[in-house]
C-alpha cells in the first residue's frame, strides 16, 4: 500500500511537474499603442521562458471585459492605459492588491496612484491632454488654429474634429473630466454638445483621432500630446497644442486581476516592466510619455509637464466607479446619442 502510495505521489508530481512546464502563460490585456504593446511583449517573451497571449483594448473596453470575466478571470495583468478606468476597476474588487519590489524605484505620482487604490493598481506613464492638427489642412483652408479649449467651437472648425468615444476611451473620458474640473459639470456638457457641431466622428481608440488627422483624413485630433508628438517624429505635418486654460493628465496605470489563474507570471511582467531599461525603451516604439520609474530616460520628444498648465487632476473623484458611470451615462444622453 504504502509503495502505491509513493509510486501514485510520483506519477501525480510529474504531471504536475509537466502541466507547469507547458503552462507557464500569461494573459495580457494592453492599452496603449499596439506597437509598444508588441514591442514589450517580444521583449519579455526573449527574457522569460512564459508565453504572452495579449490582446490590445483601449481603456473602457479592458474595464468592461474585467467586468463581464468577474466570476471567471480570463485576463492576469492590464498594462497601460488611463488611470481612471484602472482606479474604478480596483474599487469594483476586479483587480488585486501587489506590492512590487519595484515601487521604491517610482516617481510620486506613481505611488500614489497605487496608495490612492488600496495597491490594486500603480502608475506606468503619465502625459498631458491637448491636440494636434495637421498644418497643411489649415494652411490650404486658411482655418486659425485653435490655442484654447473655447477655440474649438469656431465654425471655421465644422466637420475637422474627431474625440474618441470616452465609453471606450480613456484618453475621450480624461477630455470629458478634465472639462468638467477646468468650467464646471453643466457647462462642460454644454461645451461638449457645441463641439459636436465641428466633431466628424467619435472613434474607437483615444489616439485615432490624431493619426487621421497626421494622414490629411480630418485637421485635428483631440488626444494626449505625446500621441500628437508621435506622428510629429514621424515627420507627418502634425503642430502639438497644450490649451491656453489649462489641461489634464494621464497616470496610465497597471493592475493584476482578482483571481488571475497565472499570478505569478502576472507579478514576473509587473516587475520587469516597471524597470527602467524596459520603461526607457518607449520611443523606440514609438512611444512618448513620461515614465513612472525614477531612474528611466524620458523621450528627449516627450512633451514637458513643467511646461504645461496642469489642472489638479482629481483622480480620486473621476476614479471613483458612480462618478465615472454617472459621465458617461450623461455623455450618451447628451452629446454621443444626438
Ligand atoms: C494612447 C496613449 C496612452 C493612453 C492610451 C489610452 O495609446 O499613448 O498614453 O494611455 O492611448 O487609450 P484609449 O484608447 O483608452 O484612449
Amino acid at each position: 500500500m504504502k509503495t502505491l502510495k509513493i509510486a501514485l505521489l510520483g506519477a501525480a508530481s510529474t504531471v504536475t511537474l509537466a502541466a507547469a512546464a507547458g503552462a507557464q502563460e500569461l494573459n495580457l490585456i494592453c492599452s496603449a499603442d499596439v506597437v509598444i504593446c508588441e514591442l514589450l511583449v517580444e521583449e519579455f517573451e526573449k527574457a522569460h521562458d512564459i508565453d504572452v497571449n495579449m490582446v490590445r483594448l483601449s481603456s473602457g473596453e479592458a474595464y468592461a471585459k474585467l467586468r463581464a470575466e468577474a466570476r471567471n478571470p480570463q485576463t492576469d495583468l492590464w498594462w497601460g492605459g488611463t488611470g481612471d478606468p484602472h482606479l474604478q476597476a480596483a474599487s469594483d474588487g476586479l483587480t488585486a492588491e501587489y506590492k512590487s519590489p519595484m515601487l521604491e524605484e517610482l516617481q510620486d505620482w506613481a505611488v500614489r496612484q497605487a496608495e490612492l487604490s488600496g495597491f490594486k493598481t500603480v502608475g506606468v506613464y503619465s502625459g498631458a491632454l491637448g491636440w494636434g492638427y495637421n498644418t497643411e489642412i489649415f494652411d490650404s483652408k486658411g482655418i486659425t488654429p485653435p490655442k484654447c479649449w473655447a477655440d474649438l467651437l469656431d465654425p471655421s472648425l465644422a466637420g475637422e474634429i474627431q474625440i474618441a468615444d470616452p465609453n471606450s476611451s480613456g484618453t475621450a473620458y480624461t477630455t470629458l473630466a478634465t472639462l468638467v474640473q477646468l468650467m464646471g459639470e453643466d457647462e462642460a456638457f454644454e461645451f461638449l454638445k457645441k463641439m459636436d457641431a465641428n466633431v466628424s466622428q467619435y472613434t474607437k481608440s483615444g489616439s485615432a483621432p490624431v493619426k487621421a488627422a497626421a494622414r490629411g483624413e480630418t485637421g485635428l485630433g483631440i488626444v494626449f500630446m505625446h500621441d500628437a508628438v508621435a506622428q510629429a517624429e514621424a515627420g507627418f505635418p502634425v503642430q502639438v497644442v497644450a490649451p491656453c486654460e489649462g489641461t489634464g493628465y494621464e497616470i496610465g496605470s497597471m493592475s493584476m486581476v482578482e483571481g488571475a489563474q497565472n499570478e505569478d507570471e502576472a507579478k514576473a511582467f509587473y516587475d520587469w516592466v516597471l524597470g527602467a531599461d524596459i520603461q526607457s525603451m518607449m520611443p523606440e516604439a514609438g512611444s512618448y510619455q513620461i515614465p513612472s520609474n525614477a531612474n528611466a530616460t524620458p523621450p528627449e520628444a516627450a512633451p514637458k509637464l513643467d511646461d504645461i498648465k496642469l489642472i489638479d487632476y482629481d483622480f480620486a473623484q473621476y476614479g471613483d466607479s458612480d462618478r465615472r458611470s454617472g459621465l458617461l451615462s450623461r455623455w450618451d444622453s447628451e452629446v454621443g446619442g444626438q
